[in-house]
């Protein structure tokens, strides 16, 4: 047979048919991406002012630790591009053995939740995390007796943290940390204190993971002794994120999240598929580094990579994907 003697394959299937032009893949394409998928994460760090109001992540090109103002700003080219819900991170100036910044009334992440819902309301979805690393002089999420990570008074003092974020008007709590029953702890200090329609998104399969390099620069938060493979999962495990997820839903978890998300992927499956309750995904900060690293190198096509991998995360079945991409992406789509 040449090339051009017009002979065929009997073929009736040929699932080429429906790729041969942009339209018709349009057409069919599984999975679409919008920018209501995303959550944008945000670094908001205490003192910050003036001409120093927002400072490059050096490991995370485009990502800022910035003041309540200028994250204001922020908020608002979100909402510009579509994108209608941010997670904040707060950076306190002083931190104690107990994080005791966290749950201050008038803490930096307090601060931030009224100064955006007071400027942008409904319109926008103020998600908050909890978690004590950011807080604390150790680093860890909970606190520490003798070495000892305290895992009932961690979640304690989550619970408290999540009162007060919920008290300033944040529309979601976040909890982190990993310590056990902390969403339980939070759920019934919510509704013991009237926040009963508040939900909580939990971290629930969060692994121990080296993609958080460049979020513990940012947020300041790298344990000063030892790691967090105590409290965070081991990657090789996917049954015991199963066992995470429904522990976190009979404490109350409205959505549950699996974090990291690429290399994660079959979590996020098994978890859609056994449970029915809105997934999220954390595209975590490594995870937006080395894209961001290879693009400058010229190794990779940057856009094509962040959508690709954003399609994934989508497609392996999270309905929700927290990612610093989310403006970058939104503006392509
Ligand atoms: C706090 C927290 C971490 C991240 C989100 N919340 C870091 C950690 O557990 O060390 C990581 C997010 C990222 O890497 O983008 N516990």
């Amino acid at each position: 047979m040449s090339i051009n003697d017009g002979s065929q394959l009997d073929l009736i299937q040929r699932p080429r048919r429906l790729r041969m032009n942009p339209l018709l893949r349009a057409m069919v394409e599984e999975t679409r991406l919008s920018p209501k998928d995303f959550v944008y994460p945000m670094f908001i760090e205490e003192g910050r002012k003036g001409r120093r109001d927002r400072q490059e992540v050096p490991s995370m090109p485009g990502v800022f630790r910035q003041s309540i103002e200028a994250g204001l700003k922020e908020m608002e080219e979100c909402l510009k591009l579509g994108v209608r819900s941010v997670i904040l991170f707060g950076i306190p100036e002083h931190k104690d053995a107990l994080g005791s910044e966290a749950h201050a009334e008038k803490g930096i992440v307090q601060q931030a939740v009224r100064a955006a819902k007071k400027a942008f309301g409904a319109d926008l979805l103020v998600v908050t995390d909890v978690c004590l690393c950011e807080y604390t002089d150790h680093g860890h999420c909970a606190p520490i007796r003798d070495g000892e990570i305290l895992n009932d008074a961690g979640a304690a003092i989550h619970a408290k943290t999540a009162l007060s974020h919920a008290r300033a008007g944040a529309d979601i709590v976040a909890p982190s940390d990993m310590m056990d029953g902390r969403v339980g702890a939070i759920r019934e200090a919510l509704d013991d204190a009237g926040f009963a329609n508040t939900p909580i998104m939990a971290y629930s399969a969060k692994y121990a993971s080296g993609f958080y390099g460049p979020f513990r620069e940012a947020a300041d938060s790298t344990p000063q002794f030892g790691d967090r493979r105590s409290y965070q999962m081991d990657p090789a495990n996917s049954d015991e994120a199963l066992r995470e997820v429904q522990l976190d839903l009979e404490e109350g978890a409205d959505i549950v999240m699996v974090k990291p998300a690429l290399p994660y992927l079959d979590i996020i499956r098994r978890v859609r598929e056994t449970f029915a309750v809105p997934v999220a995904a954390y595209n975590v900060s490594g995870e937006y580094s080395v894209v961001k690293a290879a693009a400058r190198m010229g190794w990779i096509d940057h856009d094509r990579v962040m959508m690709e991998s954003l399609t994934g995360i989508k497609r392996a079945g999270a309905s929700i994907i927290l990612t610093y991409f989310a403006k970058e992406a939104a503006r392509l789509l």
